[in-house]
Protein backbone atom coordinates (compact mmCIF):
# COMPACT_ATOMS: atom_id res chain seq x y z
CA UNK A 1 0.00 0.00 0.00
CA UNK A 2 1.54 3.72 -0.65
CA UNK A 3 1.65 6.14 1.75
CA UNK A 4 -0.54 9.07 2.76
CA UNK A 5 0.60 12.05 5.17
CA UNK A 6 -1.77 15.02 5.69
CA UNK A 7 -1.31 17.49 9.09
CA UNK A 8 -3.53 20.07 9.94
CA UNK A 9 -2.19 23.01 11.96
CA UNK A 10 -4.30 23.68 15.21
CA UNK A 11 -5.17 27.40 14.83
CA UNK A 12 -8.48 27.28 15.24
CA UNK A 13 -11.53 25.19 13.87
CA UNK A 14 -12.29 23.60 11.16
CA UNK A 15 -14.54 24.82 8.38
CA UNK A 16 -16.22 23.56 5.52
CA UNK A 17 -13.00 25.27 3.06
CA UNK A 18 -10.88 22.35 5.42
CA UNK A 19 -13.88 19.60 4.68
CA UNK A 20 -13.97 19.76 1.20
CA UNK A 21 -10.21 20.87 0.80
CA UNK A 22 -8.73 17.97 2.56
CA UNK A 23 -10.26 15.89 5.21
CA UNK A 24 -12.88 14.31 2.79
CA UNK A 25 -10.18 13.28 1.01
CA UNK A 26 -8.02 12.17 4.18
CA UNK A 27 -11.11 9.77 5.25
CA UNK A 28 -11.82 8.57 1.66
CA UNK A 29 -8.28 7.54 1.41
CA UNK A 30 -7.73 5.47 4.72
CA UNK A 31 -8.82 1.99 3.27
CA UNK A 32 -7.00 1.80 0.16
CA UNK A 33 -3.87 3.60 1.50
CA UNK A 34 -1.28 3.85 4.58
CA UNK A 35 -2.42 6.54 6.04
CA UNK A 36 -0.42 9.31 8.31
CA UNK A 37 -2.78 12.14 9.73
CA UNK A 38 -1.23 14.07 12.19
CA UNK A 39 -2.08 17.48 14.22
CA UNK A 40 1.20 19.89 13.39
CA UNK A 41 1.37 21.64 16.44
CA UNK A 42 5.28 22.55 16.05
CA UNK A 43 3.96 24.44 13.16
CA UNK A 44 1.72 26.77 15.10
CA UNK A 45 4.59 27.98 17.18
CA UNK A 46 5.60 30.31 13.81
CA UNK A 47 2.54 32.51 15.15
CA UNK A 48 3.22 32.10 18.99
CA UNK A 49 0.07 30.64 20.52
CA UNK A 50 -0.02 31.12 24.23
CA UNK A 51 0.38 27.88 26.32
CA UNK A 52 -2.51 28.07 27.95
CA UNK A 53 -4.49 27.45 24.24
CA UNK A 54 -1.71 25.31 22.69
CA UNK A 55 -3.24 22.17 24.23
CA UNK A 56 -6.85 22.31 23.75
CA UNK A 57 -6.57 23.56 20.28
CA UNK A 58 -4.78 20.22 19.37
CA UNK A 59 -7.95 18.48 21.41
CA UNK A 60 -10.13 20.32 19.40
CA UNK A 61 -7.75 18.81 15.82
CA UNK A 62 -7.87 15.64 17.02
CA UNK A 63 -12.10 15.83 18.10
CA UNK A 64 -12.39 16.91 14.63
CA UNK A 65 -10.50 14.57 12.66
CA UNK A 66 -11.97 11.55 14.28
CA UNK A 67 -15.55 13.42 14.07
CA UNK A 68 -15.34 13.76 10.42
CA UNK A 69 -14.67 9.86 10.21
CA UNK A 70 -10.67 9.56 10.52
CA UNK A 71 -10.76 5.79 11.88
CA UNK A 72 -8.38 5.51 14.16
CA UNK A 73 -8.03 1.78 13.64
CA UNK A 74 -7.22 2.02 9.59
CA UNK A 75 -5.17 5.27 10.11
CA UNK A 76 -2.50 6.88 12.25
CA UNK A 77 -3.45 9.36 14.18
CA UNK A 78 -1.20 11.55 15.80
CA UNK A 79 0.43 14.28 17.26
CA UNK A 80 3.50 16.12 15.68
CA UNK A 81 4.68 17.16 18.77
CA UNK A 82 4.65 13.55 20.47
CA UNK A 83 7.16 12.26 17.52
CA UNK A 84 10.52 14.56 18.13
CA UNK A 85 11.97 12.36 15.33
CA UNK A 86 10.28 14.88 12.84
CA UNK A 87 12.70 17.83 14.23
CA UNK A 88 15.89 15.21 13.72
CA UNK A 89 14.97 14.89 9.93
CA UNK A 90 13.59 18.56 10.06
CA UNK A 91 17.35 19.34 10.76
CA UNK A 92 18.55 17.55 8.20
CA UNK A 93 16.59 19.21 5.51
CA UNK A 94 17.50 22.29 6.57
CA UNK A 95 20.98 21.40 5.40
CA UNK A 96 19.59 20.91 1.70
CA UNK A 97 17.19 23.90 2.01
CA UNK A 98 18.84 27.05 0.75
CA UNK A 99 17.66 30.50 1.67
CA UNK A 100 16.95 31.96 -1.59
CA UNK A 101 14.08 29.45 -2.21
CA UNK A 102 12.74 29.71 1.25
CA UNK A 103 12.72 33.93 0.49
CA UNK A 104 10.52 33.63 -2.47
CA UNK A 105 7.29 30.99 -0.77
CA UNK A 106 4.49 32.69 -1.44
CA UNK A 107 3.49 31.31 1.91
CA UNK A 108 6.36 33.05 3.43
CA UNK A 109 5.76 36.57 1.67
CA UNK A 110 2.21 36.44 3.25
CA UNK A 111 3.74 36.09 6.55
CA UNK A 112 6.03 38.95 6.62
CA UNK A 113 3.73 41.25 5.49
CA UNK A 114 1.16 39.74 7.98
CA UNK A 115 2.99 39.55 10.86
CA UNK A 116 5.96 41.81 10.20
CA UNK A 117 6.81 42.38 14.36
CA UNK A 118 7.21 38.27 13.88
CA UNK A 119 9.46 36.95 11.09
CA UNK A 120 10.75 33.99 13.03
CA UNK A 121 13.18 32.02 11.48
CA UNK A 122 10.39 28.87 12.08
CA UNK A 123 8.48 30.84 9.44
CA UNK A 124 10.87 30.79 6.73
CA UNK A 125 11.75 27.05 7.41
CA UNK A 126 7.76 26.29 7.15
CA UNK A 127 8.39 24.12 3.97
CA UNK A 128 11.14 22.60 5.54
CA UNK A 129 9.44 21.00 8.53
CA UNK A 130 6.53 20.31 6.15
CA UNK A 131 8.41 18.78 3.96
CA UNK A 132 9.90 16.25 6.84
CA UNK A 133 6.07 15.55 8.19
CA UNK A 134 5.82 13.82 4.69
CA UNK A 135 9.33 12.33 3.96
CA UNK A 136 9.17 11.04 7.93
CA UNK A 137 7.10 8.69 6.43
CA UNK A 138 7.91 8.44 3.12
CA UNK A 139 5.03 9.22 1.58
CA UNK A 140 3.81 9.45 -1.88
CA UNK A 141 0.54 10.94 -1.44
CA UNK A 142 0.00 13.90 0.30
CA UNK A 143 -4.15 15.44 0.55
CA UNK A 144 -4.27 19.33 0.98
CA UNK A 145 -5.96 22.43 -0.29
CA UNK A 146 -4.90 23.86 -3.28
CA UNK A 147 -2.85 26.69 -0.99
CA UNK A 148 -0.25 23.83 -0.10
CA UNK A 149 0.82 23.16 -4.04
CA UNK A 150 3.78 25.47 -3.23
CA UNK A 151 4.68 23.50 -0.27
CA UNK A 152 4.46 20.19 -1.84
CA UNK A 153 6.80 21.28 -4.59
CA UNK A 154 9.22 21.95 -1.85
CA UNK A 155 8.76 18.80 -0.28
CA UNK A 156 9.76 16.90 -3.68
CA UNK A 157 12.82 19.48 -4.45
CA UNK A 158 14.36 18.72 -1.13
CA UNK A 159 13.84 14.78 -1.28
CA UNK A 160 15.28 14.97 -5.17
CA UNK A 161 18.40 16.90 -3.06
CA UNK A 162 18.81 14.13 -0.58
CA UNK A 163 18.91 11.61 -3.45
CA UNK A 164 21.18 13.28 -5.41
CA UNK A 165 23.63 14.51 -2.94
CA UNK A 166 23.67 10.88 -0.90
CA UNK A 167 23.37 8.97 -4.18
CA UNK A 168 20.81 7.00 -3.06
CA UNK A 169 17.33 6.38 -4.03
CA UNK A 170 15.84 6.76 -1.27
CA UNK A 171 12.81 9.32 -0.52
CA UNK A 172 9.76 8.87 -3.07
CA UNK A 173 8.36 12.55 -4.62
CA UNK A 174 5.60 13.06 -3.18
CA UNK A 175 2.44 14.44 -4.46
CA UNK A 176 -0.23 16.74 -3.51
CA UNK A 177 -3.77 14.33 -3.96
CA UNK A 178 -7.09 14.53 -4.25
CA UNK A 179 -9.76 12.54 -5.77
CA UNK A 180 -11.67 14.43 -7.67
CA UNK A 181 -8.91 15.59 -10.34
CA UNK A 182 -9.01 19.38 -9.52
CA UNK A 183 -7.92 20.29 -6.04
CA UNK A 184 -11.45 22.21 -4.61
CA UNK A 185 -11.84 25.79 -3.29
CA UNK A 186 -14.69 26.24 -1.36
CA UNK A 187 -15.84 29.73 -1.63
CA UNK A 188 -16.39 31.92 1.34
CA UNK A 189 -20.03 34.46 2.48
CA UNK A 190 -18.78 37.14 1.95
CA UNK A 191 -18.73 37.41 -1.90
CA UNK A 192 -15.33 37.42 -3.16
CA UNK A 193 -12.68 34.28 -2.36
CA UNK A 194 -11.82 31.33 -0.43
CA UNK A 195 -13.60 30.30 2.97
CA UNK A 196 -11.04 31.09 5.75
CA UNK A 197 -10.98 31.74 8.64
CA UNK A 198 -8.42 35.30 8.51
CA UNK A 199 -11.33 36.20 5.79
CA UNK A 200 -13.27 37.94 8.65
CA UNK A 201 -16.41 36.96 10.71
CA UNK A 202 -18.89 35.36 9.23
CA UNK A 203 -17.06 34.32 6.13
CA UNK A 204 -16.66 30.63 7.50
CA UNK A 205 -19.33 28.09 8.27
CA UNK A 206 -17.46 25.75 11.05
CA UNK A 207 -18.20 22.46 11.19
CA UNK A 208 -18.72 22.73 14.89
CA UNK A 209 -20.91 26.10 14.12
CA UNK A 210 -24.36 25.44 15.61
CA UNK A 211 -27.62 25.46 13.75
CA UNK A 212 -28.82 29.11 14.79
CA UNK A 213 -24.82 30.63 14.19
CA UNK A 214 -25.34 28.79 10.23
CA UNK A 215 -28.32 30.39 10.02
CA UNK A 216 -27.31 34.11 10.77
CA UNK A 217 -24.14 33.76 8.57
CA UNK A 218 -26.02 32.29 5.57
CA UNK A 219 -28.56 35.03 6.26
CA UNK A 220 -25.89 37.57 5.81
CA UNK A 221 -24.05 36.34 3.21
CA UNK A 222 -22.99 38.67 0.42
CA UNK A 223 -25.13 38.61 -2.90
CA UNK A 224 -26.95 41.07 -5.10
CA UNK A 225 -29.68 43.10 -6.62
CA UNK A 226 -31.43 39.77 -8.83
CA UNK A 227 -30.91 39.14 -12.08
CA UNK A 228 -33.06 41.29 -14.75
CA UNK A 229 -32.63 39.43 -17.83
CA UNK A 230 -32.94 35.50 -18.57
CA UNK A 231 -30.13 33.73 -18.55
CA UNK A 232 -28.08 36.17 -17.30
CA UNK A 233 -24.92 35.42 -16.04
CA UNK A 234 -24.52 35.10 -12.44
CA UNK A 235 -21.76 37.24 -10.67
CA UNK A 236 -19.43 35.41 -8.52
CA UNK A 237 -21.03 36.49 -4.82
CA UNK A 238 -24.01 34.45 -6.17
CA UNK A 239 -22.34 31.75 -8.56
CA UNK A 240 -20.05 31.35 -4.77
CA UNK A 241 -23.75 30.45 -3.17
CA UNK A 242 -24.07 28.03 -5.85
CA UNK A 243 -20.84 26.40 -5.36
CA UNK A 244 -21.52 25.94 -1.63
CA UNK A 245 -24.87 24.51 -2.95
CA UNK A 246 -23.12 22.06 -4.77
CA UNK A 247 -21.42 21.00 -1.91
CA UNK A 248 -24.60 20.16 0.32
CA UNK A 249 -27.71 20.21 -1.13
CA UNK A 250 -29.07 17.88 -3.51
CA UNK A 251 -29.11 17.84 -7.28
CA UNK A 252 -32.76 18.68 -7.12
CA UNK A 253 -32.31 21.89 -5.27
CA UNK A 254 -29.80 23.17 -6.80
CA UNK A 255 -31.49 22.61 -10.52
CA UNK A 256 -34.66 24.62 -8.86
CA UNK A 257 -32.81 27.44 -7.89
CA UNK A 258 -30.98 27.29 -10.94
CA UNK A 259 -34.27 27.70 -12.90
CA UNK A 260 -35.65 30.22 -10.71
CA UNK A 261 -32.27 32.46 -11.41
CA UNK A 262 -32.27 31.77 -15.42
CA UNK A 263 -36.03 33.06 -15.22
CA UNK A 264 -35.50 36.00 -13.01
CA UNK A 265 -38.11 34.29 -10.12
CA UNK A 266 -35.27 33.81 -7.88
CA UNK A 267 -35.49 34.73 -4.13
CA UNK A 268 -32.08 35.42 -2.70
CA UNK A 269 -33.77 34.70 1.27
CA UNK A 270 -34.76 31.63 -0.26
CA UNK A 271 -32.21 30.12 -1.91
CA UNK A 272 -29.87 31.51 1.62
CA UNK A 273 -32.50 29.53 3.67
CA UNK A 274 -32.54 26.27 1.71
CA UNK A 275 -28.73 26.62 1.76
CA UNK A 276 -28.68 27.05 5.51
CA UNK A 277 -30.54 23.97 5.71
CA UNK A 278 -28.83 21.78 3.52
CA UNK A 279 -25.33 23.12 5.42
CA UNK A 280 -26.73 22.46 8.89
CA UNK A 281 -28.13 18.92 7.61
CA UNK A 282 -24.75 18.21 6.52
CA UNK A 283 -23.17 19.56 9.31
CA UNK A 284 -24.64 18.04 12.46
CA UNK A 285 -23.70 14.41 12.54
CA UNK A 286 -20.47 15.55 12.45
CA UNK A 287 -21.14 17.99 14.86
CA UNK A 288 -22.66 15.85 16.97
CA UNK A 289 -19.33 13.41 17.18
CA UNK A 290 -16.69 15.94 17.41
CA UNK A 291 -18.37 17.13 20.56
CA UNK A 292 -18.22 13.21 22.13
CA UNK A 293 -14.56 12.82 21.10
CA UNK A 294 -13.77 16.21 22.25
CA UNK A 295 -15.54 15.84 25.52
CA UNK A 296 -13.93 12.04 26.30
CA UNK A 297 -10.60 12.07 27.69
CA UNK A 298 -9.89 8.53 28.20
CA UNK A 299 -10.72 7.85 24.13
CA UNK A 300 -8.57 10.32 23.51
CA UNK A 301 -5.75 9.53 25.34
CA UNK A 302 -6.41 5.64 24.13
CA UNK A 303 -6.31 6.54 20.57
CA UNK A 304 -3.48 9.32 20.85
CA UNK A 305 -1.12 6.75 22.64
CA UNK A 306 -1.64 4.45 19.55
CA UNK A 307 -1.09 6.65 16.83
CA UNK A 308 2.21 7.59 18.76
CA UNK A 309 3.24 3.47 18.60
CA UNK A 310 2.75 3.50 15.45
CA UNK A 311 4.01 6.83 13.83
CA UNK A 312 7.02 6.37 16.06
CA UNK A 313 7.52 2.59 14.63
CA UNK A 314 7.89 4.45 10.81
CA UNK A 315 9.49 7.34 12.09
CA UNK A 316 12.42 5.17 13.96
CA UNK A 317 12.97 3.52 10.87
CA UNK A 318 13.53 6.30 8.42
CA UNK A 319 15.47 8.24 11.30
CA UNK A 320 17.62 5.83 11.39
CA UNK A 321 18.31 4.95 7.87
CA UNK A 322 18.51 8.76 7.15
CA UNK A 323 21.84 8.58 9.28
CA UNK A 324 23.00 5.74 8.08
CA UNK A 325 22.80 7.69 4.31
CA UNK A 326 24.60 10.76 5.92
CA UNK A 327 26.98 9.16 7.25
CA UNK A 328 26.76 8.89 11.17
CA UNK A 329 28.22 5.61 12.71
CA UNK A 330 28.35 4.95 16.45
CA UNK A 331 31.94 4.68 18.01
N1 LIG B 1 0.89 23.46 5.89
C1 LIG B 1 -0.33 22.73 6.08
C2 LIG B 1 -1.48 23.72 6.17
O1 LIG B 1 -1.30 24.83 6.55
C3 LIG B 1 -0.29 21.88 7.32
C4 LIG B 1 0.77 20.83 7.27
C5 LIG B 1 1.87 20.76 8.02
C6 LIG B 1 0.79 19.69 6.42
N2 LIG B 1 2.61 19.66 7.72
C7 LIG B 1 1.98 18.98 6.72
C8 LIG B 1 -0.07 19.22 5.41
C9 LIG B 1 2.32 17.81 6.04
C10 LIG B 1 0.28 18.05 4.75
C11 LIG B 1 1.47 17.35 5.05
O2 LIG B 1 -2.59 23.35 5.90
Amino acid sequence: METVVSGIRPTGNLHLGNYFGMVRNSVKMQSEYNCFFFVADYHSLTTHPHPKDLHNTVRYVVAEYLGCGIDPEKSTLYVQSDIPETTELYLFLNMLSYVGELERSTSFKEKVRSQPDNVNAGLLTYPTLMSADILLHKALKVPVGKDQTQHLEFARNFAQRFNNLYEVDYFPLPQAFSFTNELVKVPGLNGIGKMGKSEGEGNAIFLIDEPDVIRKKVMRAVTDTGPTQMNQEKPEPVQNLFKLMQLVSSGETIKHFDEAYNNCTIRYGDLKKQLAEDMIQFTTPIREKVKEYYADSALLHKILFMGEEKARTSAQKTIKEVREIIGFRKF
